[in-house]
């Protein structure tokens, strides 16, 4: 089937470094040519917001990002009217911007936001694809480039942040985990510069690490957490001092658990 929007083609522009897991990338792709709105979900730091930048890059679209936090309001995203020298002047915001100018809207973490967020997401989400600007008066009709993309981590969620079944099933869903063994050593590799043979043992440890997900630990360590550990190695500090500050701390303020993870970190590192 001929795609229904042609995109920019790729060696014209400097794509962000992705590695994909699976088919994600075509997926989104044609998400993105047939219309239809994309939910990506997967714990932090696992590349969703690398993703949906490299994207945009390829397809050769302008991207508006949002990170949802629950002061976030629909006026945060649509606009409103600014004070400027005497005069009432309407500002755009991210979302109304992205509409406009046929780009990608991406709306991070969106279960933080408020629930009066939807109510505009909604219509801008099924066939009508419009975003109603109540206080300009206007109806803006999307064009056909223009893509919603929202993501967010489903092990933080609770009863309370959720979306709605009404909300969720207006998106194609993507999951996302951290990469198969061997594309992550790759990656933390490219990333920090250390080599793919440093780097192996650290994500032995991430491995070990991750699998306590869920009993002692909320959260096991992202691929940037990796990164940022493969990065201070690189640059010198000693391997037990960048395992602790960027692999161990961040996890817990819990001492016991602390420990706990330091002797895994010391068992797989020796
Ligand atoms: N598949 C990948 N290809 C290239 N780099 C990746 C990939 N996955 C993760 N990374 C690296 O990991 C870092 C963290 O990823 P990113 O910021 O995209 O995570 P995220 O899923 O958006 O996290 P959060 O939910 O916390 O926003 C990136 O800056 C990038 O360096
Ligand atoms: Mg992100």
């Amino acid at each position: 089937m001929k795609p229904l929007l042609q995109a920019v083609p790729e060696a014209a522009v400097e794509l962000p470094y992705y590695v994909p897991a699976g088919n994600e990338c075509s997926l989104f792709e044609l998400a993105w040519s047939k219309r239809l709105p994309l939910l990506l979900k997967g714990p932090t730091g696992c590349g969703k917001t690398r993703f949906v930048a490299h994207m945009a890059a390829k397809l050769g679209l302008p991207l508006h990002t949002v990170s949802c936090h629950d002061d976030l309001t629909a006026a945060d995203l649509t606009g409103r009217y600014l004070l400027k020298g005497g005069d009432t002047v309407w500002a755009d915001g991210p979302l109304t911007r992205a509409v406009r100018e046929g780009g990608i809207c991406y709306l991070d973490e969106i279960v933080e936001a408020r629930k009066d967020v939807t109510v505009v997401l909604h219509p801008l989400t099924d066939d009508r694809r419009i975003l109603p600007l109540d206080r300009t008066g206007e109806e803006l009709q999307a064009p056909g480039s223009f893509m919603l993309v929202v993501s967010y981590n489903p092990g933080y969620q609770t009863l309370l942040k959720s979306l709605k079944p009404s909300t969720r099933q207006r998106f194609v869903a993507i999951e996302f985990d951290f990469l198969p063994f061997d594309h992550e050593i790759a990656v933390v590799a490219s990333e920090s510069g250390l080599s793919a043979q440093q780097v192996r043992p650290l994500l032995q440890l991430a491995c070990r690490l991750r699998a306590l997900k869920g009993q002692d630990l909320e959260e096991g360590v992202s691929t940037r957490l990796l990164i940022y550990c493969a990065s201070l190695i690189a640059a010198g500090v000693p391997a037990e001092e960048a395992v602790l500050a960027t692999m161990i701390e961040p996890l817990t303020d819990d001492l016991d658990v602390k420990q706990a993870l330091i002797e895994v970190a010391r068992a797989t590192l020796a």
